[in-house]
């Protein structure tokens, strides 16, 4: 996708179709006054006879005179969007608009496109600019590398592949404008690749593609990477991800992807995501209904693979290390058995209840190591719970921690990305859940608490860092899409660990 800002005024945009908020209210928008004189009055009219308020969803799309002098290049169409009261015109709501816009776009088979960026309520310009990049290149993104291109019953509609963001404002604004779009074009890309990722079927993205994933990302944007097999996983004693995995032919794989950007005795930043490719629950089998989703289980990995990109694409001036232990979790004569009692790298001993909680035993092994780095903090995302559906539904990732103020960090960055998340307590009491009577501790609570007790379980590899985990079981994909986003592979919670790189980064 082809995103960026563009210093021409609105109405002299290259594109056939030119995107303009309206908002609710007595002022309509900056780019109202020259739009509404263009288009004859039109919108005016519109305006003046309520099918034009403002309102969310509302739209209006005109053609323009032809012969029009001052701008013969300009838009043949203008599409008057609804964009809602000003007031609650934040980087949500931006990202909302956009996301329709592109779907117009979509419907009328343009390939290309503009947008009108206006800031008239307290979010600031360069942040609707980042907001109306994001919502654009997310609502374009379409997963179709599997599809044949003259498609089965008919061929797929043309995707909007170009989007210019104009602003209505003078010059010093429109550079913060265009840093905006910039740094939003950044992130959604980031984002796109974590959904090309977790789209991408079980057969297909197995661990040892993720790795091959890595480590052309690594050579594309600049990050170190290494990836560790068996042989390197055995050396390393991380019993609990081998132990997963021994039940699939796939191969286990670890991935190490390391930005630096602080100064080399600046502790790092360390993310960390469940990269479970298929997760059939093991012996303890899921039962067939939804089990294709399970591919789905290697999200937290997409997610650190994208926010990885990100940190290298806008140089953050920090060391980030993003860590993915990769398996799939399969039924086999040699697969791990309930009663089972493995090692880790931690070298506490786990009685495996359930061999369908498996994402806390590879991230068991992955925090373990990533602690052994001295983090100044360390955030690991992953689809760990049903529980966690169960408790917020598909709108909040969960989020628990030992650092309180790691925890508020995340809960802002949640909010400023869109993709929030809500603190769940990680009390001393919900521990003696996990309590074993043959080893340290056993992979199961039991079904009360179950997203805490979870959450308790990888506290017990992290010793004291400063520590927080999403738990993104609910919101990773989904089907009841926001306007920018498609059924399907969300990305989530990307732009929530960038937000969280950036804030840190100062
Ligand atoms: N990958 C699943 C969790 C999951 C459930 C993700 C629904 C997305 C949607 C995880 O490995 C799992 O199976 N967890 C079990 C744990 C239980 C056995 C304690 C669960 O939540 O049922
Ligand atoms: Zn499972
Ligand atoms: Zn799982």
């Amino acid at each position: 996708m082809n995103l960026h800002f563009d210093s021409r005024k609105p109405l002299d945009c290259p594109h056939a179709l030119l995107a303009v908020p309206v908002f609710s209210g007595a002022k309509p928008g900056h780019a109202w006054k020259a739009v509404d004189a263009r288009l004859n009055g039109i919108p005016g009219q519109a305006r003046d006879a309520g099918d034009l308020t403002g309102k969310d969803e509302q739209q209006l799309l005109v053609w323009r005179p032809s012969g029009d002098a001052d701008s013969p290049e300009g838009p043949q169409r203008v599409l008057l969007l609804g964009a809602g009261d000003p007031k609650e015109w934040d980087m949500e709501a931006a990202r909302g608009w956009a996301g329709r816009a592109v779907r117009v776009a979509e419907g009328l088979s343009l390939g290309k496109m503009a947008l009108v960026a206006e800031s008239p309520g307290k979010t600031s310009l360069s942040e609707i600019g980042q907001a109306l990049a994001e919502g654009a290149a997310l609502a374009a993104w379409e997963f179709r590398e599997l599809r044949t291109p003259e498609g089965y019953r008919q061929p797929p509609a043309r995707l909007v592949e170009e989007v210019s963001i104009h602003a209505t404002v003078g010059k010093g604004k429109g550079e913060r404008l265009e840093e905006g779009v910039r740094v939003g074009s950044i992130l959604a890309e980031g984002e796109n690749l974590a959904r090309t990722l977790q789209a991408r079927p079980g057969n297909v993205a197995t661990p040892t593609h993720l790795a091959q994933v890595a480590s052309d990302l690594a050579d594309e944007v600049g990050l170190e990477v290494e990836i560790w097999g068996p042989r390197e996983l055995k050396r390393e004693k991380m019993h609990a991800l081998l132990a997963v995995a021994q039940g699939s032919v796939q191969e286990p794989r670890f991935i190490i992807l390391r930005h630096r950007g602080g100064k080399k005795k600046d502790a790092p930043l360390v993310l960390v995501g469940k990269g479970l490719t298929f997760d059939n629950g093991g012996i303890s089998l899921k039962p067939p209904a939804g089990m294709e989703d399970m591919k789905y289980d290697m999200s937290g990995g997409a997610a650190v693979l994208g926010a990885m990109r990100i940190a290298a694409r806008l140089k953050l001036p920090t060391n980030v290390v993003g860590l993915i232990p990769s398996s799939e979790n399969l039924v086999s004569g040699a697969a791990m058995k309930p009663g089972d009692v493995i090692g880790t790298r931690a070298g506490l001993t786990v009685e495996v209840i359930n061999t369908d909680a498996e994402g806390r035993l590879i991230l068991a092994d992955a925090l373990s190591y990533g602690r052994s780095l001295t983090p100044a903090a360390m955030v690991d995302c992953a689809t760990l719970t049903g529980a966690c559906v169960v408790a917020l539904g598909n709108e909040t990732a969960a989020v628990l921690g030992t650092s309180p103020a790691l925890v508020k960090e995340l809960r802002a960055a949640g909010d400023r990305s869109g993709e929030r998340c809500w603190e769940l307590p990680l009390w001393e009491v919900y521990r003696k859940q996990l309590d074993s009577e043959c080893a340290d501790l056993k992979n199961v609570g039991g079904r009360p608490a179950g997203t805490i007790t979870a959450a308790h379980f990888l506290r017990a590899f992290v010793g004291d860092v400063d520590w927080a985990h999403l738990d993104i079981a609910g919101v990773a994909y989904g089907d009841s899409p926001r306007p920018y986003l498609r059924k399907g592979a969300y990305g989530l919670p990307t732009r929530l660990l960038a937000e969280w790189l950036l804030a840190r980064a100062g």
